[in-house]
């Protein structure tokens, strides 16, 4: 697949590279893509540096992983080349959200709501997703979506990664995975997943 990322920081850039292993081609963005001479040189002829809405045209996948502040911003110079596109938000919201919505998620769907988005790969930093990279038991990487295109990239992007994808359900199941959520910082095996997310599911409205 095409990947594009957005905000290709600590974990985007870790993301582009795992994307690249996986066998994807991906297109990194900043705001200053001039800047990303490194993280464009260890993607290897797998990967190049664009403009927000260039990398967002040229992908079929785009991992959304700007700091939260930049994340309104991100979304505005992707324009419409969002539309229809499917979109997974690495984000964690910090401060107060935008608009009153429930969650981090929720609100950049709303900034956005012609993408197909999916929420997955923020729960953890990158060095522990490092660590648990490929190994056995492989890491669950939740995903919630209510899109069944949305759900099947995320979970093909997160399997080529080296996780174990593992549906939570839709788009209001997100704020489980976001800061103060009971899946925020969990690191659990696939093989436990389903016992967490059921506690997580208890305590949820
Ligand atoms: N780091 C982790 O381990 C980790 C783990 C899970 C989730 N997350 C979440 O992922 C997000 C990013 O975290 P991070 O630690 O990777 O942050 P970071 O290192 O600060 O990277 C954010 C990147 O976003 C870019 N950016 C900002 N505005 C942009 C825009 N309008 N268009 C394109 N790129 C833009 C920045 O580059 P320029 O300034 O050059 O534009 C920067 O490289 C946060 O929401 C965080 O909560 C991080």
């Amino acid at each position: 697949m095409h990947i594009g990322v957005i905000g290709a920081g600590q974990l985007g850039a870790t993301l582009a590279e795992w994307c690249v292993e996986g066998g994807h081609d991906v297109a990194v963005t900043s705001r200053h893509p001039e800047r990303l001479g490194d993280v464009v040189t260890h993607l290897g002829g797998h990967g190049t540096a664009l403009p927000v809405a260039e990398a967002v045209d040229f992908a079929d996948v785009v991992l959304f992983a700007p700091n939260w502040e930049s994340a309104p911003e991100a979304i505005e110079l992707a324009g419409t080349t969002l539309d229809g596109k499917i979109v997974i938000d690495a984000t964690n919201p910090t401060g107060p959200l935008l608009g009153g919505a429930t969650s981090g998620f929720e609100t950049l769907m709303s900034l956005a709501p012609q993408a197909h988005w999916a929420k997955a790969l923020n729960t953890l930093p990158a060095n522990v997703l490092q660590r648990r990279r490929g190994h056995d038991p492989l890491l669950a990487e939740f995903v919630c979506t209510d899109l069944r295109d949305a759900r099947q990239a995320a979970s093909t992007l997160i399997r080529d990664m080296g996780f174990a994808p593992f549906y939570a359900g839709g788009a209001e199941t997100a704020r489980l995975t976001e800061p103060g959520g009971p899946l925020q910082r969990t690191e659990v095996d696939v093989f436990h997943a389903k016992d967490v997310l059921a506690e997580a599911l208890t305590g949820r409205f």
